[in-house]
């Protein structure tokens, strides 16, 4: 059966892509059949496939699960803006039913592990009436939450964490991007650490690349 695992962080931008993209590597290396995924994206390059997203290319760079491109991103948007804008702006709905048939097609993939990189924070509007969040607790999938090791880290995190549980998901596990020095790195760790409800599954230093950051990631932890 599918090991799914949906990838959220404290914003956009902290890192969820570098986090997905090494646990891809990860579980590759350890000899899982892995489809990295990007349901939602906003920012796309016109291709001979449609509109391409690069966290999704890069995603698809990891895996070792051959799947045509419209299963990995169903929902390719061209603006880099919030999804449920663009896709408003080209006359478009995101539905939670598209995106419930969407993780219900990979279900049928012969693959064992998905990694499936949501869109900005947790709390993403999909369209006027839904959140992903409200789509995510309707799967079987564990949350792992990334976190940008930063200054208001800790308010971004906790109330992630919060919101990851008021949404009746569970939190796998959590990771620590620390690609710049911070003040106080080791207490901060230890705060969440204390704080955070699942283990700390890696922390990443400045990378670059997926398997060096792969090499900081213990996935056992997820077992
Ligand atoms: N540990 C790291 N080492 C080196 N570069 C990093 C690291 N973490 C993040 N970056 C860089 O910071 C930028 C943002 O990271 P990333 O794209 O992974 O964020 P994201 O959360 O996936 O963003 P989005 O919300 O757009 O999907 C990228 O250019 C990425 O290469
Ligand atoms: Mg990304």
């Amino acid at each position: 059966m599918l090991r799914r695992f949906f990838i959220t962080g404290t914003d956009t931008d902290v890192g969820k892509t570098v986090a997905s993209t090494a646990l891809v590597n990860a579980f590759v290396t350890q000899g899982q059949r892995v489809i990295g995924h990007k349901p939602i994206s906003a920012g796309c390059e016109q291709s001979p496939e449609g509109l391409v997203n690069d966290d999704a290319l890069q995603l698809i760079a990891q895996s070792n699960v051959t799947m045509p491109y419209h299963l990995v991103n169903p929902i390719a948007l061209r603006e880099p803006i919030a999804p449920h804008i663009a896709a408003a702006q080209c006359h478009q709905t995101i539905t939670s039913a598209e995106l419930i048939a969407n993780y219900a097609q990979l279900d049928h993939i012969d693959a064992d592990v998905l990694i499936s990189e949501g869109a900005g924070g947790w709390c993403l509007p999909i369209n006027d009436s839904e959140l992903l969040p409200e789509v995510v607790s309707q799967l079987d999938i564990q949350v792992i939450l990334v976190v940008a090791m930063r200054l208001g880290c800790l308010n971004h995190a906790l109330l992630t964490q919060q919101a990851i549980e008021q949404s009746g998901c569970q939190i796998a596990g959590w990771i620590a991007n620390a690609p710049h020095p911070q003040l106080c790195m080791d207490e901060n760790l230890a705060t969440l650490t204390a704080r955070i409800d699942a283990p700390l599954l890696g922390i990443i230093p400045n990378v670059s690349n997926a398997k060096a950051a792969a090499q900081y990631l213990d996935i056992s932890l997820l077992d």
